[in-house]
């Protein structure tokens, strides 16, 4: 147990990614009955989309879970009616600054954590009332901000007493240990997860994690105002170079292009949004294996970092 477990009601310290598209309640329910904390990926969903997924994970599970919703979303307002009225335990927010919310679903009983890329913004989300932050580095999936895992966590870490959640490059208990070193008490993987048995995520997808190296991604939309990380395909090298000739026929190729990719595994139209770690994972497995063995590899990791020999 430690204050990540406790504040959740969970066995270990691990949080699934809200993931719009991929982060189905199936995924979810799979990730919290094996100990973490399953999210459901709000994403572009509307108020009965998300009502759906909430009835469906409460059929697979009566563990703890929570509800991802991104700021930019034009139904967050409904969004945060739905979490509210369902009780959800979790709600964590990403894209942007979700202070406005957080005093409405904290007098409902709902803990609080926003997902943030800088430090300022994690001391600002904790006076606002935050029971914990996920500090996502830029080697994550999907959006990212500017600044890598390792300096994030350790700056977060010293800016802020509420826990620090590690995000971004971290697929197995290596770099689950390496969060803690820098002072998380737990950490979120997205890509790791779409590499299961569990998510629905379409073959072309899982397929393209498995065969991708650590420097297989790229970030588009940068010149757009919202960078991503995707796996580099043609696809992604299109949007970059539209990006700088022709900005809104870039906006225009990407909208839709998540969906395309995790549902269709369209690869001339989709974003395949996956982190570096991408490199790191090269093989498909049950949810509950993936969290089993990350557990036992950080244990030995740092029974080892104990004979460092110094
Ligand atoms: C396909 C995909 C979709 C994502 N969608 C969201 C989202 O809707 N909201 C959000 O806060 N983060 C989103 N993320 C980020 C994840 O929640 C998580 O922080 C990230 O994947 C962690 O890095 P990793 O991929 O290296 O594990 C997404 C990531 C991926 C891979």
């Amino acid at each position: 147990m430690n204050r990540v477990c406790e504040l959740f009601g969970i066995k270990y310290p691990i949080i699934m990614g809200g993931m719009s598209w991929a982060g189905t309640s199936k995924l979810a329910a799979a990730v919290s009955e094996a100990g973490g904390l399953g999210i459901i990926g709000a994403g572009p969903m509307r108020k009965d989309d998300l009502q759906r997924e909430i009835d469906n994970l409460r059929r697979l599970t009566d563990k703890p879970f929570g509800v991802n919703i991104i700021l930019v979303s034009p139904y967050s307002d409904e969004l945060i009616e739905v979490v509210i009225k369902n009780k959800v335990p979790v709600v964590t927010f990403g894209a942007g600054n979700p202070t406005k919310y957080i005093k409405d679903l904290k007098e409902n009983g709902i803990k609080v954590v926003p997902v943030v890329a800088s430090d300022n913004l994690a001391r600002m989300v904790e006076r606002s009332g935050a029971d914990a932050v996920i500090a996502e580095g830029m080697e994550s999936g999907g959006h990212i901000g500017e600044v890598t895992t390792f300096v994030l966590v350790n700056a977060v870490a010293k800016k802020v007493k509420i826990p620090v959640i590690a995000a971004g490059g971290i697929a197995d208990g290596k770099g689950m240990a390496a969060a803690f070193a820098l002072g998380a008490e737990g950490i979120q993987m997205g890509t790791r997860f779409i590499a299961s048995k569990e998510a629905d995520t379409h073959e072309n997808f899982k397929g393209l994690i498995l065969r991708s190296g650590i420097r297989d991604t790229v970030i588009t939309g940068a010149n757009l105002g919202h960078s991503a990380r995707v796996i580099k395909t043609r696809f992604a090298k299109i949007v970059k170079e539209l990006e700088v000739k022709s900005p809104e026929e870039a906006e225009n190729v990407l909208v839709g292009s998540l969906r395309k990719a995790v549902l269709d595994g369209n690869l001339e139209e989709g974003s395949f949004m996956a982190g570096q770690s991408s490199g790191l994972i090269d093989n498909i497995k049950s949810v509950h294996e993936i969290i089993e063995e990350i557990v036992k590899e950080f244990f030995e990791t740092i029974d080892r970092l104990k004979e460092v020999g110094f």
